[in-house]
């Protein structure tokens, strides 16, 4: 099984690092734009291989998708990350291009790869990688909900002072600043209402604090995340290669669930061997399903952009 990362970046090199940990492959390739750096990143981490007993193969490769050939997964990490007080939609002009590449070249060398797609603005990427493709929907899957979902958790633990892996909590919609929507009413203490630990308006603060959370980590660290990003494209590999069947909150294709159609935006999945295999309904409150909407409205908002751009 060989799985290729693109972007040797901090996020693709994290994503990467915990791919070979969780020894799900025999062979990893991370692939970047830039000379030398993925062949340096990937033989740094060969290096902890005997510290963290992996036999994982790395090998970095400067542009060259040959050697990527025969990919089971790809994960799409190209692209310039977020500098503070930038939203993740600014981005979209120069990252449209890079994505609509790394996509054709994955596809020339391993065309029956499913591609998870980190670079942002994700909603939009994913649906571009779609739609230049023309791959089957099921094989393409922005990652961000997962992310999204962990970053709710540990909001919820600090709040309730306890342990995150206790917690259940789920953000679906678009992977922005204001178009994310922790499923608050979901979001469980060991299968009870977290409203039982937490008042209306901490429980409001939790919400508001994971939809910036990303924003408030490019304010701390002068670019975007990398831990928890890397780390949830990871859990996405793993789930799809293990065939988990995992509930994972995934940007996908909608062809009506949710009530929407020709978009790509986060829902809760099912993940196995064959990508996103179906749509859970949460059956939104009347409530919900107008911040969905409205949500969705600001994810397509940005995928027309994609039509004056020249990609
Ligand atoms: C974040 C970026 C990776 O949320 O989208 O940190």
């Amino acid at each position: 099984m060989k799985i290729t990362v693109v972007g040797a970046g901090a996020v693709g090199a994290t994503c990467a690092d915990n791919i070979a940990r969780a020894q799900i492959c025999d062979e990893l390739v991370l692939l970047d734009i830039k000379e030398g750096i993925a062949e340096g990143k990937a033989m740094d981490m060969m290096q902890t291989a005997t510290l963290f007993g992996y036999d994982s193969r790395i090998t970095g490769s400067t542009n060259d998708y040959s050697k990527t050939s025969g990919s089971a997964v790809a994960v799409i990490t190209s692209g310039i990350p977020r500098k503070p007080g930038m939203t993740r939609e600014e981005l979209i002009g120069i990252n449209a291009g890079i994505v609509k590449t790394v996509t054709q070249n994955i596809l020339q060398y391993s065309p029956d790869a499913i591609i998870v797609v980190i670079s942002n603005p994700m909603d939009t990427m994913t649906y571009l990688a779609l739609k230049s493709s023309g791959l089957p929907k099921n094989r393409i899957i922005g990652m961000g909900g997962i992310l999204d979902s962990s970053r709710f958790k540990y909001y919820l633990s600090k709040a309730i002072g306890c342990t995150s892996t206790d917690l259940q909590g789920v953000v679906i919609g678009g992977h922005g600043d204001t178009t994310m929507i922790p499923m608050a009413r979901l979001a469980t203490y060991q299968g009870v209402p977290v409203a039982n630990y937490l008042t209306a308006e901490v429980l409001k603060k939790v919400v508001a604090d994971t939809m910036v959370g990303g924003a408030t980590l490019t304010g701390l660290l002068g670019t975007s995340a990398w831990y928890a990003p890397g780390a949830a494209g990871a859990a996405l590999v793993e789930a799809i290669v293990r065939d988990e069947k995992k509930h994972f909150p995934c940007c996908v294709y909608l062809e009506g669930e949710y009530g929407h159609s020709d978009i790509c935006i986060g829902v809760p999945v099912i993940i196995g061997r064959d990508g996103w295999e179906k749509i859970i309904d949460y059956k939104l409150t009347a409530e919900e399903k107008t911040v969905f909407d409205k949500s969705a409205g600001a994810v397509r908002s940005m995928n027309e952009v994609l039509s004056t751009l020249a990609v």
